[in-house]
């Protein structure tokens, strides 16, 4: 298959024993783009990566590459390349034969492939191991089988279904920038599903969040970290705090604390609403305000995060250089410009 100008998907529902795993997703994916699929555990992440690769079919809604609709063809005629949660290699096949695979099933000249084999092998810094069986290779190593194996047919969209989730945390860090890298130069494009809101803010174009199999938020990395649509995405994108409260006359009243509302509210709010406000712990300030007491500090280098709460009871989360230590007292403000403002009632 060739390239593309657009991919779209249009309502695609996938229901299980008639629940919605993936509700009426309509999505626009540019030829080029790195979309990011975020989402907690069960929202629905690998349906909507399957619906589109074609090993799941479709319960309702339609895909289409340009004008040409996709969701009625066989996995293999769509031409995707795909990176399995759970890497799925031939355990029988060496780790050139595996990378190879794509290119012998598609009768890809035998000098050709070999060439490409090797480049992709390379690509992924496993020439010392290209002899070896996948059971004689660390899991991260497998993972890099994998992708190796997914980009070597050079395919129209490469589908990657959280591919450094048994990763350790330094290796996840070069890896994250090796497939940016890998993506970028070999000019793919690129669905890559994971749950880890950082992974997706560093390495995509474009977010799609969802929850409950619905989405929530489309938009580029900084929309949705600056501008989380609701306060389920706020929770998902680092707003640590989420804490209860009533909306009166123009501000926050939160456990005692008022917070004058930042003329952020999301959605029209009257007095008496009850409201949640989001706050991320490396924007509350310290050193003047309401006193509270730490309970928990965790070292994290040049920062400590730690748990405090006020007098009147509030639990706040909150990142500080200072070296807090439980016991502490400590004065804690909510910046108004840092606090976003979202209808309380379950949305
Ligand atoms: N084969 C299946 N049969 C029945 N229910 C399923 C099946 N596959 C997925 N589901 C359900 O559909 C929902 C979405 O599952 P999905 O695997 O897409 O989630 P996910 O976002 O990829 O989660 P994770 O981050 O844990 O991989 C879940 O509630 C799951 O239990
Ligand atoms: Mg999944």
């Amino acid at each position: 298959m060739t390239g593309f100008a657009t991919l779209r998907l249009d309502g695609v529902t996938r229901r299980f024993a008639g629940t919605d795993a993936l509700a009426g997703l309509d999505l626009e994916i540019e030829r080029g783009e790195f979309v990011a699929l975020l989402g907690p555990s069960g929202c629905g992440k690998s349906t909507a990566l399957n619906c589109l690769a074609g090993l799941l079919p479709l319960s309702d809604g339609s895909i289409w590459r340009d004008g040409t609709r996709l969701d009625t063809l066989p996995p293999e005629r769509r031409g995707f390349g795909m990176v399995f949660q759970n890497y799925a290699l031939f355990p029988h096949l060496s780790v050139q034969k595996n990378v190879a695979f794509g290119l012998r099933m598609r009768g890809v000249p035998r000098a050709e492939t070999r060439r490409r084999t090797d480049a992709a092998i390379r690509l992924v810094h496993l020439e010392e191991h290209a002899r070896k069986l996948p059971g004689q290779l660390s899991g991260g190593q497998q993972q890099r089988v994998a992708i190796a194996r997914a980009v070597v047919i050079e395919p129209a969209l490469v589908l990657m279904d959280e591919p450094l989730s048994n990763l350790d945390a330094k290796l996840r860090l070069d890896m994250r920038s090796e497939i940016r890298k890998l993506h970028q130069d070999l000019g793919l494009t690129t669905v890559y599903v994971t749950h880890d809101q950082e992974e997706a803010l560093s390495m995509a174009d474009r977010l799609v969040v969802l929850r409950a199999g619905r989405v929530q938020q489309i938009g580029t990395p900084e929309e949705v970290h600056d501008h989380p649509a609701n306060r389920h995405v706020a929770d998902f994108i680092g707003f640590r705090n989420l804490l209860p409260g009533t909306f009166r006359a123009g501000t926050a009243e939160i456990n005692g604390l008022t917070v004058r509302a930042p003329g952020s509210p999301v959605g029209p709010l009257r007095d008496g609403d009850p409201i949640v406000a989001a706050i991320r712990p490396e924007d509350i300030a310290l050193g003047s305000g309401v006193e509270a007491t730490v309970e928990v500090a965790e070292y994290h280098g040049r920062e400590i995060a730690a748990e405090v709460r006020t007098a009147g009871g509030l639990a706040l989360h909150l990142r500080t250089p200072r070296r807090l230590a439980p016991g502490d007292k400590v004065a804690v403000t909510l910046p108004a410009e840092k606090l976003l403002i979202f209808p309380g009632e379950d949305q």
